[in-house]
């Protein structure tokens, strides 16, 4: 299902409590009574993207996981960066935290993708020195034994 930012801010009740996170839309009003953190960190983000609240708590791998129970929907309007074609992260073992799952900003971080020498590239040019040198080598032997004759 799709929802837009208005359509879920009109579920912003206990009785009635949607939230958005990363793009993806919760009905949460079944787990009130059962967040670990307690009804009221749900309730003050009814009805609108929590994905910063979600991020901030530094929920576990565990609470991640919990999110696809109560998922509902996506949401077609909500911040680009927190579309829910982007996802979750992979879980991971530690926190997420905001700067776990923001964007990668650092242009240097495909830089340094790029400086790297590609294993395959570096096993060819070897094996490629390799011949070389043993034509050069079978070469000069030929050569030394015909003069030696
Ligand atoms: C469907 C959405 C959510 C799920 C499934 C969820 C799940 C959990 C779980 C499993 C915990 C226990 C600690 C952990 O495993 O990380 C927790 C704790 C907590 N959550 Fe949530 N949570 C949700 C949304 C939120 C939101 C929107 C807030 C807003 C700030 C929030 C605030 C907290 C807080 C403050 C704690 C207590 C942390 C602590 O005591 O260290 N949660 N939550």
């Amino acid at each position: 299902m799709e929802y837009t930012l208005e359509q879920v801010s009109k579920h912003n009740t206990p009785n009635d409590c949607w939230m958005i996170i990363h793009g993806k839309v919760y009905d949460v009003t079944s787990f009130l009574d059962d967040h670990p953190g307690g009804s009221q960190y749900l309730t003050d983000n009814a009805g609108i993207d929590a994905t910063d609240a979600f991020l901030d708590v530094g929920h576990s791998a565990d609470a991640v996981k919990m999110l696809d129970k109560y998922e509902i929907g996506i949401c077609i309007d909500c911040k680009p960066s927190y579309a829910a074609v982007a996802s979750i992260p992979p879980v991971q073992d530690k926190p997420m935290t905001s700067s776990s799952y923001a964007p990668s900003t650092n242009t240097n971080d495909s830089k340094k993708d790029q400086d790297k020498v590609d294993p395959a590239i570096v096993g060819s040019v070897v094996v490629g020195a390799i011949s070389v040198i043993g034509l050069l080598a079978f070469g000069a032997f030929k050569l030394l034994s015909k003069n030696n004759k």
